[in-house]
């Protein structure tokens, strides 16, 4: 396949505006990322109005930083690749609408990106030669899911969480913990002063067959664990986020390890805001030198939400002749596997 020179990418699902320009569809020419920790900060958690109005004032000025950073002028850009969901539809659409008016200005085509296929293509940027076939473990704020990822057939669900993401999962701990928004990060930091034997929590799930998750009845075993303690010092919390971690950990690692077993493959990745964490990368390297698998962590940066997955996915689907064009609309909920503008949709 051959892919456009420059693609720009526009991501705006959540609490981030990203932009960024990728050259051939693998060479990421500039990534800009700006977040709204401080704007969400005192409610803790994103603020869907809050978010898509911080978006407004700042996607141009994002956009402007990606390519001026790039070295390269609108006029020379072969597509726009805009991610159109799943995400809070308020949010999505400013980089959507933003994204859309540019490629009309410039008479080039526009396309629509999942999310997920998003995350899944950071792996792909990390490592030039890792390809399909492989499982992708995609681990995030609003997403847990396994998927075996073919070069032919569309993405195949596995498994996923049967209620709540593992990145949310990270994100309430840390709050019950007492512990600063944005709250996963926090609570790895926390985490790695902390004794990981000092409470045996919940493998939920861990001794039934299938590839599903489910980490609300851990999230519950930290909350009474976090309430018998009462008043937390520094160790509580530092001990406490350890067997948490380790606990949501193992149930990754395991659920990895029994979907390359169970597809035949020995090639793993593993995206999204979640795979950024320490400890899972360090069990996961372990796993994959026992079962002998590789496994591609993208960098912490193309792990969290960025422009440059989006533009990489969406340099795909431009390759392909696609163009959206106007259109185009955002969408809060679709499956990766039928996306909705597509003709399998
Ligand atoms: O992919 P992402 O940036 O946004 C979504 O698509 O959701 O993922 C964000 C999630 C948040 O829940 C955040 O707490 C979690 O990733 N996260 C982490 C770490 N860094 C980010 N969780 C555990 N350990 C980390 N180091
Ligand atoms: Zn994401």
């Amino acid at each position: 396949m051959s892919f456009p020179e420059l693609v720009l990418g526009i991501e705006s699902s959540c609490d981030e505006m990203a932009a960024a320009v990728v050259r051939g569809g693998r060479e990421i020419l500039a990534s800009t990322v700006r977040g709204q920790a401080q704007v969400h900060q005192p409610y803790g958690g994103v603020v869907p109005e809050l978010a898509s109005r911080d978006h407004v004032r700042s996607v141009s000025a994002v956009v402007e930083a990606a390519l001026a950073t790039a070295g390269v002028a609108p006029q020379a850009l072969q597509g726009v690749a805009v991610t159109a969901g799943p995400g809070l539809v308020g949010s999505l659409l400013v980089g959507l609408s933003f994204g859309k008016a540019l490629a009309y200005q410039l008479g080039i085509p526009v396309v629509g990106v999942h999310h997920l296929s998003g995350h899944l293509m950071s792996a792909e940027l990390a490592d030039a030669h890792f390809a399909p076939p492989y499982v992708g473990l995609v681990i995030s704020g609003g997403h847990t899911a396994l998927y075996r990822i073919s070069e032919a057939a569309p993405p195949l669900l596995l498994g996923e969480t049967r209620d709540d993401a593992v990145g949310e999962a990270f994100d309430k701990v840390a709050t019950s913990l007492g512990l600063p928004y944005p709250g996963g990060p926090a609570l790895a930091a926390a985490a790695a002063g902390g004794d990981d034997g000092a409470v045996a929590f919940p493998r939920p799930l861990l001794g039934e067959a299938g590839l599903d998750f489910s980490f609300s009845g851990l999230k519950t075993a930290v909350t009474l664990e976090v309430a018998r303690r009462g008043a937390l010092g520094p160790g509580d919390v530092a001990d406490v986020a350890a067997c948490f971690e380790a606990a949501a950990v193992d149930v990754l690692v395991a659920r990895a390890r029994r979907a390359l077993a169970q597809e035949g493959l020995a090639r793993l990745a593993v995206v999204g805001g979640v795979a950024a964490n320490r400890r899972l990368r360090r069990e996961m390297l372990g796993a994959a030198q026992q079962d002998a698998f590789a496994v591609v962590f993208p960098p912490p940066e193309l792990c969290t939400d960025n422009a440059a997955m989006i533009a990489a996915a969406g340099a795909r689907l431009l390759a392909r002749g696609e163009d959206h064009g106007m259109a185009l609309n955002s969408f809060s909920r679709a499956p990766l596997e039928r996306v909705p503008w597509t003709a399998a949709g």
